[in-house]
């Protein structure tokens, strides 16, 4: 098993309030280094940022047909406003564009719009437009830059920071893909306010998540501040702007995940399972698989006597608060039924985390320390698996 992950101290800013101010986090990556600006309304920075980064270049604009009309404008006039010609390659709103031919019809767009080394592609949306983006801007001539401009919450504080770019193969989500580094990202906490709330809760999930891994005066922070996150405000700039920052340091020590980016897992393994055996659809979203996962984790590491149970279920009480599934039984997302602990099995060893007969599971000592365990006992975990899903 692996050290604990150092509890970083100042994860928190001294004093999170006042209104928008913009905050900066740096991800230190040598020559690819880049800056997150957070705040509400940063999008109109966006032109004037792109033009510092990249003299004379033009942009092209990809998005979903569901953020296109919401907050396409915005992005475009930032650009005119400097002077940056751009074009728009709008796709399909959902985990569908993630595919091969999303990909290609994004790739052969770029081309069209004769976007060559010396320009930019925006990725303007959620983690799906992200993904695909980032992945067709890592392929088209060998490499274009981008910049992200993340418009979910899950994509403000995870997909868009650290350069996993990535389509699903029809084997598996998130097969085929590449490391690819943005030059920029600009995440306006404004755009938000559109977003529907159960995607704001399921990406609060990963919100969470940071604390839990890393940082228990955060968690501690969120836990007394729920509401006001939720709200919007500074208070949700300082969370957002807080995951950033832990996402970013963690990048920068591990960028291609051989080590400690690992523990971003967390609630994961659990939480792949079940979005598998909901289908990957809308019935079970990402977010809301994580925040099960992650409970999951706390009460298996109480069953395997790594935590407290008082801690665990101080955990499972804050998810609920926020609206998160924390027990399997309660989901309806099934289309067959609840799964049976074998079938999550199964599925967990289909999710490459099983190394010579054992899982890799990321485990809790506490709160705010999460270490990797990569030698778990199948049998424990089914044992578990069993019990929980026991109706009694
Ligand atoms: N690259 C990474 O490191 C990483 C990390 C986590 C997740 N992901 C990927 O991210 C994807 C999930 O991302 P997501 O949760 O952002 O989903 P998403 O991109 O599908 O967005 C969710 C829905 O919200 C809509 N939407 C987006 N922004 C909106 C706004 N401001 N107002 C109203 N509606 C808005 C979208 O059109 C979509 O219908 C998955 O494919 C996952 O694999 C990648
Ligand atoms: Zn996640």
């Amino acid at each position: 098993m692996t050290a604990p992950l150092p509890v970083h101290p100042a994860m928190i800013d001294p004093a999170p309030v006042g209104g928008a101010q913009e905050k900066l986090v740096h991800v230190a990556l040598g020559d690819r280094a880049y800056d997150i600006v957070i705040g509400r309304g940063v999008i109109a920075s966006l032109g004037a940022r792109a033009a510092a980064l990249k003299p004379g270049a033009k942009a092209a604009i990809v998005t979903d047909d569901r953020v296109a009309p919401l907050h396409l404008g915005a992005a475009e006039a930032s650009l005119a406003a400097v002077g940056i010609a751009s074009s728009r390659v709008i796709v399909d709103a959902g985990e569908g564009a993630k595919s091969f031919a999303g990909f290609e019809r994004v790739c052969e767009a770029l081309i069209a719009a004769r976007i060559e080394r010396g320009d930019l592609v925006v990725a303007l949306g959620g983690g799906v437009v992200g993904d695909l983006a980032g992945f067709a801007a890592a392929a088209v001539r060998r490499g274009l830059d981008y910049i992200q401009v993340p418009t979910t919450l899950l994509a403000q504080v995870d997909s868009s920071v650290g350069g996993k770019t990535a389509i699903n193969s029809s084997r598996g989500k998130n097969l085929v893909g590449a490391f690819h580094q943005p030059i920029l990202v600009v995440a306006d906490t404004a755009l938000l306010d559109t977003l529907p709330p159960r995607q704001f809760r399921a990406g609060y999930a990963e919100v969470v998540k940071y604390g839990l891994l890393g940082d228990a005066a955060f968690f501690d922070w969120l836990d007394a501040n729920l509401g006001q996150v939720f709200c919007g405000g500074a208070a949700r700039e300082h969370a957002i702007a807080t995951s950033c920052r832990m996402k970013a340091e963690i990048v920068a020590r591990d960028e291609r995940e051989t080590g400690d980016r690992a523990l971003l897992n967390l609630g994961h393994t659990f939480g792949h399972a079940l979005e598998a055996a909901a289908g990957f659809s809308d019935r079970l979203l990402h977010g809301e698989a994580v925040a099960l996962g992650t409970a999951l984790a706390f009460e298996f590491s109480v069953r395997l006597g790594r935590i407290a149970p008082a801690q665990a279920a101080r955990v499972t009480r804050h998810l609920a608060g926020a609206g998160l599934p924390v027990t399997i039984r309660e989901l309806q997302a099934f289309p067959g039924g609840t799964p049976d602990a074998e079938r999550l099995m199964d599925l967990m060893a289909q999710d490459k985390k099983v190394r010579r007969g054992k899982l890799t599971f990321i485990l809790l000592r506490d709160i705010g320390k999460a270490y990797i365990a990569p030698d778990v006992d199948p049998a424990q975990v089914r044992a578990f698996l069993a019990e929980k899903l026991d109706p009694r």
